[in-house]
């Protein structure tokens, strides 16, 4: 479901609902800017607990996790409990973690806040905790029953914050759905104000990951630019959003080398990528040939590798991905020289 509050209270007004205890899970950000609105505008959230749980990756540690269940124990939280789950990726992240493994699995609802948990991170299933040093290294596929998007709290988001979404957004549209594609990099394109365009985003990734919940085959096409994206994310500290952007322009050059992909779309997606950049004050990143050396070994760590080489999603043309594409470390070279 990704209707707003409204839908949501009219949801919760159903008789699958009835003796549903509730609790809310959030953070310092979201507890002042949306959990005013979510229980004013969702009567049966009225009465609802909250935990406050640190903000960003932070709160994503067995330790939180802990925390959280206890908390839930402590209140007598039953199997009908509901966790609602109002903020970004990382409470999206965190909150199924916990629903999956409380008194065997508790239902929970997604009330994503910021672009990029809307488009991508709370939907899909995919829920985790950093453990050992490694980024979502513990977790479980364990989709939430409602994901509500509630375009309203864009409106005290970063712009730092709402890029990110957007790239995710692109990223869709790229291997799905090439008039999408268009629609966001038009020139006057506002997207992140357009929440039809969102919801479009949120089906698409929905239907890919109905088609392939596990993430064996057809769900690999929501990796594009990622394999190129986490390794500058890593090497120089860029904000999540800019590095997929920067590596979705890496898999496109390679796709016109190596898929078929014809140049007007890399051109037109440089032209996007830096009159948008410019336009959010994002400086441009620049690799030397040094630089790539000390990625490559990033993108070799890549869960998506395999045989020594990088493997990586393509494009043969816009909204038709392949994966698993091996690239070699030359044609990486050759790609982020390009940048
Ligand atoms: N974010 C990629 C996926 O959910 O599979």
């Amino acid at each position: 479901m990704y209707g707003g509050l409204a839908s949501l209270a009219r949801e919760l007004e159903k008789e699958a609902w009835s003796g549903a205890r509730y609790t809310v899970l959030l953070d310092e950000n979201t507890f002042t800017h949306c959990l005013p609105a979510l229980v004013s505008r969702v009567d049966a959230l009225q009465e609802a607990e909250f935990i406050e749980v640190p903000v960003g990756e932070e709160c994503k540690s067995l330790e939180v996790a802990a925390q959280v269940w206890q908390t839930l124990l402590e209140g007598g939280a039953d199997r009908q409990a509901v966790l609602v789950c109002l903020g970004g990726g990382a409470v999206c992240d965190l909150g199924g973690f916990v629903a999956a493994g409380y008194k065997r699995g508790i239902r929970h609802v997604n009330v994503p806040t910021t672009l990029l948990a809307m488009a991508d991170a709370a939907i899909g299933g995919k829920t985790a905790i950093d453990f050992g040093g490694v980024k979502n290294s513990i977790g479980h596929f364990y989709p939430a029953v409602l994901t509500v998007l509630e375009p309203s709290f864009l409106a005290t988001l970063p712009q730092q914050e709402l890029f990110n979404g957007m790239a995710e957004m692109v990223k869709t549209a790229a291997v799905a759905d090439g008039e999408l594609f268009r629609s966001l990099t038009a020139p006057d394109a506002q997207f992140s104000m357009q929440p039809m365009l969102l919801k479009r985003v949120a089906r698409i990734k929905d239907s890919v990951v109905k088609a392939d919940p596990y993430d064996h085959g057809i769900r690999k096409i929501l990796n594009f630019g990622h394999t190129f994206g986490h390794a500058i994310e890593v090497y120089r500290g860029v904000p999540h959003g800019v590095a997929v952007a920067l590596g979705m322009r890496v898999a496109m050059y390679l796709s016109v080398k190596k898929t078929g992909l014809v140049d007007e779309v890399y051109n037109a997606y440089s032209q996007w990528l830096a009159s948008t950049l410019s336009a959010f004050g994002i400086p441009r990143a620049t690799f030397t040939l040094k630089d790539i050396e000390q990625m490559l070994p990033l993108m070799h760590q890549d869960k998506k590798c395999a045989g020594g080489e990088v493997r990586c999603v393509l494009l043969q043309e816009l909204g038709a991905a392949v994966i698993d594409v091996s690239v070699s470390d030359n044609e990486v070279r050759d790609a982020m020289l390009h940048l």
